[in-house]
Parts: structure tokens; C-alpha cells; sequence
């Protein structure tokens, strides 16, 4: 399965704080933002990871992460020249696709939570429809809104609706099978003039092949489009870091606890960082934590 990552859009709501730089390379306290969504996408066994720019940033991305050869994956980037809308990169990324099934990540989603990283692998692997994830917010009329049946079916999905029929909330990260690309051609733009990933959604879910996972109560999906959910979201993970000695995203970690890269590599890199993030990895080595390897890493 391939893996992208939509970092494009101008982040102009982060004004003039993401000015000089994507609002996805902003740290979320100890990291930059892009290393959440990263960390998702290796948690579901994906290493061929494809990262969508804006053309401004696209040398800024390689810069940070490079071609992922370090913790054993592989990143390539490219440029969305307009933000076309988020089912656009399914138009950009047709030759990385390549008929695979593939996994799309919003840059600025993060995801925390007990059991994430079996779910994902469960979903990762699967080869037909699509999967998406529901997670009951406040302020439904925000997002894509997905009603269920008795059954807890999904049976409508809508972008922003005035009147939500629902207050689960579609988060952004989307899997679909080879098909994906097929099903973007056909989109037309909305009214905002985007290529909506939930007019894509809803092709797989008139086809019957869409499947939505719930994250509960204790599951963490956090906002980074404001400077208040910004910070918000840089507190909630320093408190969990703080509280539990074990960082959340630090993809070296990750890579190593997948099997990636060996201890003496996850040693190297550690060796980098002459501050606490380098000092945790050296930690993580020195104490075994690899005990934990079977438990979930974020
Ligand atoms: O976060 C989940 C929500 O994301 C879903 O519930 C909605 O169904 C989905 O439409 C989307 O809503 P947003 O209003 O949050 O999308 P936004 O336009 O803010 O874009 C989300 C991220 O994707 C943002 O970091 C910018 C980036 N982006 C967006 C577009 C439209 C691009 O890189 N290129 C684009 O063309």
C-alpha cells in the first residue's frame, strides 16, 4: 500500500506564524507537525510515502525528511501548484499510485490513541473499498458529517453541513483501493470550487464499499488549524510525553519499534540531536524498552 501526505494550502489561517514556512513543518511542541501524520502512516505498515507541497515549500519538506533512507523508508515529494482540493492528490499522484491501494493523510491531522496502531494495521492491509474514520467533535458543521442506520452503517456523508444529520465528524485520513484514482477522474469541482474528498467518499459509499472505524472516547484527534488549537495541541502532547517518560511520533522510534532500522542505527540518529529528543532516543535503546515493541508505539 502507498501512503501520502497532502501538505499543500498556503495555511494562511497561521498568518504570520506559518509565513515563512508550511504550517505542516510548525513544531507541535518538540517536532515539527509533519512527524504526527508520518507516524500514522508507518504505524499502518506503509513506507513508499508520497508528501504533496505547495510549490513554495516543496524544498523545505526535502530538506526536514530527506528520502526517508534514514529510518529505512522512502519519501518522495510533489508540488500542488493551486489547492484544487483535497481529492485532488489522488490526480497529482497517479503515477506514484501506480493501482495500488493507497492512504491519505491531512498534514495538519493528528491522531493519539490506545489500540491506533492495530486498528491501522488491521485497515492497512485490507485491498477492497474504502475506510474512513469517524470521531463525534462539537462543532460538526466543520467538517464531513457521517449519518449511520440502526445498524450503525454509514449512510450519508456531507461536507459542512448546515444542519449536521450527525456529530461524527470524518477526520483526515482516508483509505482506498486501487480504484481510487478511477473514481477522482469522475469528480467534478464544488461550489468552493474543490475536488471534494467527500464527493469520493461518497462514490465508494453508493458502491456499498465504504466502511467507517469509530475512534472513541479516549481517542485523541487533535486540530492544528488555529493559533489556539496549535498550542492546545503542543500542550496535550507535551502532558502525555510528560506524564508517560514516551515520546508520541518521534519517527525514529516508530521506524525502529516496525523493524525498520536496527538499535545501532536508531543510536546514530539519536546522536544528532544534542538536546532531550536525542537524549530519549538514547534512552529508549539503554533501557530495552524494546520489551514494548509489541505494544502500541503512539
Ligand atoms: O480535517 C478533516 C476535514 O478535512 C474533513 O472532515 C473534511 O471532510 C475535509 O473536507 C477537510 O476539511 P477542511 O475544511 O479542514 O479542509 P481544508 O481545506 O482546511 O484542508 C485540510 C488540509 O489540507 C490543510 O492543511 C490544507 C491542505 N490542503 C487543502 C486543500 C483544499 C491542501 O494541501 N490542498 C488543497 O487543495
Amino acid at each position: 500500500m502507498k501512503g501520502i501526505i497532502l501538505a499543500g494550502g498556503a495555511g494562511s489561517r497561521l498568518y504570520p506564524a506559518s509565513l515563512p514556512i508550511s504550517k505542516i513543518l510548525l513544531p507541535v511542541y518538540d517536532k515539527p507537525m509533519i512527524y504526527y501524520p508520518i507516524t500514522t502512516l508507518l504505524l499502518a505498515g506503509i513506507k513508499d510515502i508520497l508528501i504533496i507541497t505547495n510549490p513554495l515549500d516543496n524544498q523545505n519538506f526535502e530538506k526536514v525528511l530527506g528520502t526517508g533512507e534514514q529510518i529505512g523508508v522512502k519519501f518522495s515529494y510533489m508540488v500542488q501548484e493551486v489547492p484544487r482540493g483535497i481529492a485532488d492528490s489522488f490526480l497529482i499522484a497517479e503515477k506514484f499510485i501506480d493501482n495500488e491501494p493507497c492512504a491519505l493523510v491531512l498534514g495538519d491531522n493528528i491522531f493519539h490513541g490506545f489500540g491506533f496502531s492495530s486498528m491501522l494495521k488491521r485497515v492497512g492491509q485490507k485491498t477492497t473499498g474504502a475506510t474512513v474514520f469517524g470521531y463525534a467533535v462539537n462543532d460538526p458543521h466543520r467538517f464531513g458529517v457521517v449519518e449511520f442506520d440502526e445498524n450503525n452503517r454509514a449512510i450519508s456523508i456531507e461536507e459542512k453541513p448546515q444542519n449536521p444529520r450527525s456529530n461524527y465528524a470524518v477526520t483526515g485520513l482516508y483509505f482506498y483501493d486501487k480504484h481510487v484514482v478511477e473514481y477522482a477522474k469522475t469528480l467534478q469541482p464544488s461550489k468552493r470550487g474543490e475536488l471534494e474528498i467527500t464527493d469520493l467518499n461518497n462514490i465508494y459509499l453508493k458502491k456499498q464499499a465504504l466502511d467507517v472505524e469509530i475512534l472513541g472516547r479516549g481517542f485523541a484527534w487533535l486540530d492544528t488549524g488555529t493559533f489556539e488549537s496549535l498550542l492546545q495541541a503542543a500542550n496535550f502532547i507535551k502532558s502525555m510525553e510528560v506524564n508517560t517518560g514516551m515520546k508520541i511520533a518521534c519517527i525514529e522510534e516508530v521506524a525502529w519499534r516496525m523493524g525498520y532500522i536496527d538499535e545501532e542505527r536508531l543510536l546514530e540518529l539519536g546522536k544528532q540531536y544534542n538536546n532531550d529528543y536525542g537524549e530519549y532516543i538514547k534512552k529508549i535503546v539503554e533501557t530495552g524498552s524494546k520489551k514494548l515493541k509489541s505494544n502500541a508505539v503512539v
